[in-house]
């Protein structure tokens, strides 16, 4: 592109656009015709140095707009004599078709390049690699109790959800706690209120068993997944918030054997076909009997290592036989239904899954832990 080179005002001073008049006592002596052409070769040679519209317009002001040189020459034709005057019109006229195209031609040249320098303002590089858009993984507890859920959904359980805060009735009494159980000790319960009814956060998600029996008749088959809380001090193996997944299943006939599968096949189903399952005598209030449950080590195959501290054992939770005092207390016939429960410890299987040795990772948000598990 040329460069523009500074205007030299020769149609933009008035002093020379004056001069140049057909009209002007200095022209008296120049004939038509020499204005013409000496009008001719400053338009033609400062429409050279135009560069963009706003330049082409004031172009077109000096020369051919009504107060432009070419139109005050054809205005001073009267003052020409007759005899010259057609010449000296055809003349004039010529030069104004002349420049006029030149005016047309250097327009469009100029929108042309106008939209040229526009759209390459505008450019995007289609070629460059797009940004890519920061999708969130989902939690590795939350991704446990989708598994779960799917694992128990086959052996015919439904998923439920119930509230995290309880009253003590749900969250102890029905369940067979008496109000002198360690876990009603303040400092194992967070209360939330204790005016008129303890209102507690769940301590766990068994509230949800009776929940439950009140809602419906057996057959019963669910498992609840959830948070509960306990007023702990947090260290590797404890947090003061983390997640359980409840089952229950009361019908007639259920017997221990049926608890035993259920909870064999889930481990099996979780970390591998060859796992053996182990249960032992436990108490739970609202269980007789009751149990602990454990798989053996999946990272050393039961032999003993960091991650089973050396027993080959890995215990998930408790079970057991539904209480009879738990049953009636929703008014079901204990003498006609049995039925197992268990509470299993989600952020527990996630640890021992994903080989991850503290408990306080899960509500961390540390994304460096969580983003591991996005490609998982
Ligand atoms: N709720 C018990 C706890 O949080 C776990 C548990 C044990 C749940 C035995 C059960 C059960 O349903 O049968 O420690």
């Amino acid at each position: 592109m040329a460069t523009p080179r500074p205007c030299r005002g020769v149609f933009l001073l008035p002093v020379k656009t004056h001069r140049l008049r057909a009209s002007d006592r200095d022209h008296g002596d120049m004939t038509i015709q020499a204005q013409l052409d000496d009008l001719h070769a400053r338009a033609a040679a400062s429409l050279a140095e135009v560069v963009d519209l706003d330049g082409l317009a004031s172009w077109e002001r000096s020369f051919l707009g009504p107060k432009g040189e070419l139109t005050q020459v054809l205005r001073g034709l009267g003052g020409v004599p007759a005899g010259e005057r057609p010449a000296a019109g055809r003349a004039a006229n010529s030069l104004k078709t002349e420049l006029s195209a030149a005016y047309d031609a250097r327009a469009r040249q100029l929108s042309a390049t106008d939209l040229e320098r526009r759209l390459a303002a505008d450019a995007v590089d289609v070629t460059l690699p797009g940004r890519a858009p920061t999708i969130g993984t989902v939690h590795p507890v939350s991704r446990m109790i989708d598994e779960l859920s799917d694992i128990f959904a086959l052996m015919g359980f439904q998923t439920v959800f119930g509230p995290e805060v309880a009253t003590a009735h749900y969250n102890f009494d029905l369940l067979n706690i008496p109000g002198d159980h360690p876990a009603r000790d303040v400092w194992d319960t967070i209360v939330v209120d204790s005016n008129d009814e303890e209102i507690v956060l769940r301590t766990h998600t068994s509230p949800m068993q009776a929940r439950t029996m009140e809602a419906t008749k057996p057959p019963v088959r669910v498992v609840v997944p959830g948070r509960a809380y306990r007023y702990e001090a947090q260290d590797a193996s404890h947090d003061w918030m983390f997640h359980q997944l409840e089952g229950l299943a009361v019908d007639e006939h259920i017997t221990l054997a049926d608890l035993k599968g259920v909870l064999g096949e889930l481990a099996r189903q979780l970390f591998g076909a060859e796992r053996r399952v182990r249960f032992r005598c436990d108490y739970f209030p609202f269980v007789e009997p009751g149990v602990d449950f454990a798989v053996d080590c999946a990272v050393c195959g039961g032999k003993g290592c960091r991650v089973c501290k050396h027993s080959g054992w890995l215990e998930m939770g408790g079970a057991g036989m539904v209480h009879p005092k738990v049953l009636a207390g929703v008014g079901y016939d204990p003498a006609k239904y049995t039925g197992f429960a268990f509470g299993l410890g989600i952020e527990r299987m996630v640890m021992m899954k994903y080989g991850v040795d503290d408990v306080r990772a899960f509500a961390g948000n540390d994304l460096r832990f969580l983003r591991q598990f996005a490609s998982i």
